[in-house]
């Protein structure tokens, strides 16, 4: 099996150096599946881990996992009361990003911090990318400089630095805001982690190998939401995770042969 992933994954470099000619793939890739054991993580049972966006599909995974080790979570949630009733086992505090004021002691007693929240305005119009994507994370950013806080990991997303840094609305917005606040988190002093995924999907979680790469790179691959919400938490307690932005993904190529019928799907010249 692992011989069979490992093969996979060397597949898919092949054809994605094809993609990315200025990423050494070699450097690059960190996978499931290694014969080498991952090294064990220091632990953060009664821990306290702030989790914004934590009734989002990646944030409640988040939640999931870190209920799992016995850590503590301070869940932010719009409807807070919706939030308890669905997941008890949450310090649910009502927060809304589009009011600062409503943000205010978030980070007080936490130890670390999760940033999944994510504006999706085609959704709901009423949400600015500026305020939701980059001034309200950036307030619980300063006051998690101010808490001392031990790590702050965000789920960003590929193509954040090649972003319009004029845009104003739609996903050019979101994009640029979400560069602003990578860059707002970089210079804070606070330990960090910025995680890029590709394009999400709700696939089951661990169907296919995960693969890292540092930088933001627009990979033609897809990564679930429970494998995003897999590294986050592993990012949390890492120290080899600290001071690294990096895009994640799935390697979902088929098989060492899959090539083969891709001559089908080609457009015509
Ligand atoms: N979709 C993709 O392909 C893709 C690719 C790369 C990166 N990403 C990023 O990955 C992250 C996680 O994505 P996801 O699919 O888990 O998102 P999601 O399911 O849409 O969840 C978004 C979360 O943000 C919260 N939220 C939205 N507006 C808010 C506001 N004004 N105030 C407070 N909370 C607010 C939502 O709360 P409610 O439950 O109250 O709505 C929800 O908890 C996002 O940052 C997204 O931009 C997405």
């Amino acid at each position: 099996m692992i011989k069979r992933r490992t093969a996979l994954t060397s597949a898919f470099a092949l054809s994605f150096m094809a993609h990315c000619g200025n990423v050494t793939i070699n450097k690059a890739f960190a996978q499931e599946g290694r014969a080498a054991p991952p090294p064990v993580l220091p632990s953060m049972k009664g821990e306290t881990v702030l989790v914004t966006g934590a009734t989002g599909r990646v944030g409640k995974q988040v939640v999931e996992m870190l209920l799992a080790q016995g850590v503590k979570v301070r869940g932010t949630a719009r409807d807070a009361a919706k939030a308890k009733a669905e997941q008890p086992n949450v310090e649910w505090i009502q927060a809304e990003f589009k009011q600062l004021e409503s943000l205010k002691g978030l980070a007080n007693g936490v130890d670390r911090i999760v940033l999944t929240t994510g504006a999706n305005t085609f959704r709901d119009p009423t949400n600015s990318p500026e305020m939701v994507e980059f001034r309200a994370p950036a307030a619980i950013v300063d006051e998690a400089k101010a808490a001392g806080v031990k790590q702050i990991v965000l789920v960003s997303s590929v193509s954040v630095t090649t972003s319009d840094p004029t845009a104003a609305q739609g996903i050019g917005a979101v994009m640029r805001w979400k560069n602003e606040l990578e860059k707002r988190i970089r210079k804070s002093g606070s330990p960090y982690t910025v995680v890029r995924p590709v394009g999400l999907w709700d696939k089951p979680r661990g169907e296919n190998p995960i693969a890292l790469i540092p930088g933001d790179v627009q990979v033609p691959s897809m990564v679930t939401r429970g494998d995003v919400a897999l590294v986050v938490v592993d990012a949390l307690a890492n120290p080899d995770a600290r001071g690294k932005s990096f895009t994640v993904f799935n390697v979902t190529h088929p098989d060492l042969t899959g090539w083969k019928s891709a001559f089908a799907k080609l457009p015509r010249d």
